[in-house]
């Protein structure tokens, strides 16, 4: 057991790991290197002193930070401009010639995962960075270890910064999910988001079980290697160990780009991992140094998005449901399938004339994709592919619950139910009433209101406050034992104190959402105050139109109305405000905030709540009128939007500034 076999086992396992997984040409055979791991694990565990920052078992993770340290970057880590079809990519090259410009362009696949900077010191890999808003990211050096395609050491002892992709494999992804959905995990949507999140771990061990892999795309210094073309710096980084993508192509023109976009929208599928484009760059340093950058993007590279995924699968009925509000909505009932990483077997379909105008028969083959990558969505029928047995669509005439007579307002879209008995739309005004952004009744959730609605039990709020009469009966009823019923009991008794807000909004009035309920409530501070308010005054309030004013109005109107608010207050539910008052606070004051990804510090809730009280508000799309974005772990589509629109980024941390400032 010598120091200078430790050495060579480290040079020979570290060689086997890129031969492996950087060539994928394996020189040694699992079982030898197994022997060789076990032998310098028994060293090192023997010399803890003798202990190397480049041993491959450093890969295994075990490092646990506390937070991650900021890293300035010496170049920012620019993201590209989109162009998303064939004008977009002709009008790029065309600005680009407009310069005396002939160039040859380099196209790469666009990895869907995070970009990351690695640096190395004498050939030795000493930080791995995420890219962060692009001018400051966070160290990630523990994470990025334990990505076996990331060297410790290059083949030449050379000070060096590259720049590439973390990735997860579709393989890798779709095992990760696997296991969340038996542990009735959320599962994650795509592996970009499971990249993300995966780095963003401080324990190394997590970042090690999920199989991360990177390829590098980027040398952003390459005048000081006496590099001339993009090729070139790909071919110099490989040379140095690094691990780069054999799919580039050089390309003298716009029809080889479109080639080799087509190439690949054709072929992404058999790729072992997943990508949301290509990634057109002009390959000559010098021309690169003329073009230059904008704020935010190199003039020299752009990013064709491919369209969004679709798949076909069979319609094979369109059903129809009844909303809380009486509105009736069809909805696609799909032989299962898979689609962008999750099983889709529904879609909405709105209303009847979007079924109309897209000619949707059952029976159909559609083509579906998830807009925006969530929502699922029927494109459209594949006429082609009719049999003649299809049935063609036929808009109900009366409710799927009660039979009434279903009416369509003039110039709306839906029709409604207008029974004021009903079940289905008393049973979700219900359903709403206890939710959890409503009175937020613990133990009263939708099956239960369900069963006891279908018992006769409740069939008006007010009932929901008479349910301790039931008691003995509800405890004899199978499924509900002494002690849930206490419990739920308890909360109904609880909810009596809630402050105004979530019985406005839980009273289920139309156009009145959560946000307006808690507005109102802080200005007219008692429900007697807002009743009694004029349909002018209701206007002259910013954030209330003629649609939510006339709402309010006759809700109020309506005597059936005012008798159940008059039994609810006779029965003790507090009708007046008890919430903070507002205390204005210049970083939110009058400022709309939008927040993405999972926070770790706060629960979404609570910030929506703070952000209020400090006198902002906060929206859940990103536009230019957005005053800034709050990140968390696994940021969506937002954070990118945010970054293209130059909008400011608070990670968490800031938010806890911003707080203080008060
Ligand atoms: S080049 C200055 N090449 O796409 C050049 N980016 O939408 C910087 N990406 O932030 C980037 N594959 O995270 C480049 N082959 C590739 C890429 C790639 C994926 C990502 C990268 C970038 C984002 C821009």
């Amino acid at each position: 057991m010598s120091k200078e076999r430790m050495f060579e086992l480290i040079e020979i396992l570290n060689e086997a790991n890129y031969n492996y997984y950087v060539l994928d040409e394996p020189t040694i055979t699992d079982q030898e290197f197994d022997k060789y791991l076990r032998e310098l694990i028994t060293i090192e565990e023997t010399h803890p002193e003798w202990a190397q920052e480049d041993s491959p078992t450093k890969r295994v993770g075990g490092q646990v930070i506390e937070s991650f340290n900021k890293i300035i970057h010496d170049i920012p880590m620019l993201s590209l401009s989109n162009v998303f079809n064939e004008e977009e990519i002709r009008a790029f090259d065309e600005r680009i010639r407009k310069e005396g410009i002939n160039p040859q362009y380099m196209c790469e696949l666009k990895i869907d995962g995070l970009s990351m900077s690695l640096k190395y010191k004498d050939g030795k890999l000493v930080t791995g960075a995420t890219r962060g808003d692009g001018v400051t990211g966070e160290d990630i050096t523990h994470n990025v270890k334990t990505i076996k395609t990331v060297p410790f050491n290059l083949k030449e002892k050379i000070d060096i910064e590259v720049r590439g992709e973390i990735y997860m494999s579709k393989k890798t992804l779709a095992a990760l999910n696997e296991k969340r959905k038996a542990n009735n995990e959320p599962l994650l949507q795509n592996a970009r988001n499971a990249a993300a999140g995966s780095v963003r771990q401080l324990d190394s061990k997590i970042a090690a079980s999920r199989n991360l892999d990177c390829w590098i795309y980027h040398l952003p210094n390459p005048e000081d290697y006496g590099i001339k073309t993009h090729s070139e710096a790909i071919d110099y980084m490989k040379k140095l160990g690094l691990k780069t993508n054999p799919c580039n192509r050089l390309v003298d023109d716009v029809e080889g780009i479109l080639d080799f976009i087509k190439y690949y929208g054709e072929h992404r599928k058999d790729l072992p991992y997943d990508i949301d484009g290509v990634v057109i760059k002009v390959n000559s340093i010098e021309e690169q140094k003329k073009l230059g950058y904008t704020a935010k993007y190199p003039k020299w590279a752009t990013a064709y998005k491919f369209p969004a995924e679709e798949v076909l699968t069979k319609l094979k009925d369109i059903i129809f449901t009844v909303g809380r509000t009486g509105q009736i909505t069809p909805n696609a009932v799909l032989e299962p399938v898979l689609v962008a990483g999750s099983t889709i077997a529904r879609a909405t379909l709105h209303n009847e004339d979007y079924v109309l105008a897209k000619d949707l028969r059952i029976g159909d083959i559609v083509s579906i994709r998830k807009a925006g990558d969530v929502i699922p969505e029927v494109v459209e029928a594949k006429v082609e592919r009719r049999t003649g047995k299809e049935k063609p669509f036929q808009m109900i005439t009366n409710c799927p619950i009660c039979g009434d007579f279903l009416y369509k307002k003039e110039g709306q879209v839906d029709y409604y139910c207008m029974n004021p008995l009903c079940p289905k739309i008393h049973m979700e005004g219900l359903i709403h009433f206890v939710s959890r952004h409503a009175m937020n009744i613990d133990g009263l959730g939708e099956r239960i209101i369900e069963d006891f609605f279908n018992l006769k039990f409740i069939s008006k709020i007010s009932d929901i406050y008479h349910l301790d009469r039931h008691r003995d009966a509800l405890t004899d009823l199978e499924g509900y034992g002494e002690k849930s019923i206490d419990n739920l009991l308890n909360a109904i008794e609880v909810s009596k104190k809630n402050s105004l807000e979530r019985l406005l909004f839980g009273l289920g009035i139309p156009n009145v959402g959560e946000k307006t309920a808690k507005m109102l409530a802080q200005r007219y501070e008692n429900l007697d105050h807002l009743m009694e308010a004029s349909y002018e005054e209701l206007t002259n309030i910013p954030d209330v139109g003629p649609i939510i004013a006339k709402s309010i109005i006759d809700y109020f109107a309506k005597s059936e109305n005012q008798e159940e608010i008059n039994h609810l207050k006779e029965l003790g539910i507090n009708m007046t405000y008890t919430g903070p008052k507002i205390e204005v606070n210049d970083n939110f004051a009058n400022k709309t905030f939008v927040i993405t990804g999972t926070l770790t510090k706060y629960t979404r809730d609570e910030v929506e709540a703070k952000i209020e009280l400090l006198g902002g508000k906060t929206s859940s799309s990103v536009s230019r009128k957005t005053s800034a974005v709050i990140v968390g772990e696994n940021p969506g589509s937002k954070y990118d939007k945010a970054q293209e629109l130059g909008i400011p980024i608070w990670s968490e941390d800031d938010l806890e500034e911003n707080f203080k400032g008060m």
